[in-house]
């Protein structure tokens, strides 16, 4: 089963769409004005739009081309230009499983999502997004110490074996920072950070300019297909 986590939650409040990938699956994430959570192929059923354009409308998702609106059972419940027609059934999008689990969205192409549990105290930092291989951007993770913002550092700690996760602690063990490593394509990687522990405002920040300083590093290597890259998803 392929179950990879897309995002945080806090980047994808109520009313909102975004874009991911899980495998080779183009997926549109949203949230309905009720908070519900929908994974779709990205994919409208009538001309293919990808419905990470569109909008959403209370608990429906609207294709941005034609209006379709699509409910979050994925089924097509409204089409502006028959707006007397309730629409056929077989109207529908392909849905895909989703948990929102510790502040992290994950998804199953093949079914049931289930996440990973991390430390209780957990708080999304950002998702990061590296263009270049996986390999250099897991290499130059589990290169790098991350700073505390108070002179500390935190060290790695656990390369969970076949997982994309990494774990930094500190010293003392009070405080870590979650690392969940997604790769959308064979040239990029996504890096969605939590931390947990006492965190100051200014150790948070020196979690994300950390990040930020690991990717300039990875960018830099061989592996490098190019240097643009894309911040928060
Ligand atoms: S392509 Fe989506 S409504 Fe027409």
């Amino acid at each position: 089963m392929t179950t990879e986590p897309v995002g945080l939650s806090v980047n994808l409040p109520s009313q909102r769409v975004m874009q991911a990938r899980v495998g080779d699956a183009d997926i549109a994430v949203w949230r309905g004005v009720s908070g519900k959570l929908s994974a779709w192929l990205n994919r409208c059923p009538h001309r293919g739009m990808r419905l990470s354009h569109g909008f959403v409308r209370g608990e429906s998702l609207a294709c941005l081309y034609h209006g379709w609106h699509y409910g979050s059972d994925g089924v097509c419940n409204y089409i502006p230009a028959h707006p007397d027609l309730e629409p056929p059934g077989t109207i529908q999008t392909t849905v895909f499983s989703i948990i929102d689990q510790d502040g992290v969205l994950w998804v199953s192409v093949d079914g049931a999502a289930g996440g990973q549990d991390l430390p209780g105290d957990s708080k999304p930092v950002r998702s990061i997004t590296f263009s270049c291989s996986a390999k250099a951007a897991k290499d130059a993770l589990i290169g790098s110490s991350v700073a505390d913002g108070s002179g500390g550092e935190l060290s790695i700690h656990d390369i969970a074996e076949g997982s994309n996760r990494l774990e930094f602690k500190s010293a003392n063990g009070l405080n870590s920072v979650v690392v969940l490593l997604q790769q959308p394509s064979d040239q990029s990687m996504i890096a969605h950070i939590l931390a947990a522990g006492d965190w100051s405002v200014d150790g948070m920040i020196g979690i994300s300019r950390w990040s930020e300083t690991v990717r300039r590093q990875a960018e830099r290597t061989k592996n490098v297909p190019n240097s643009d890259c894309q911040d928060e998803l």
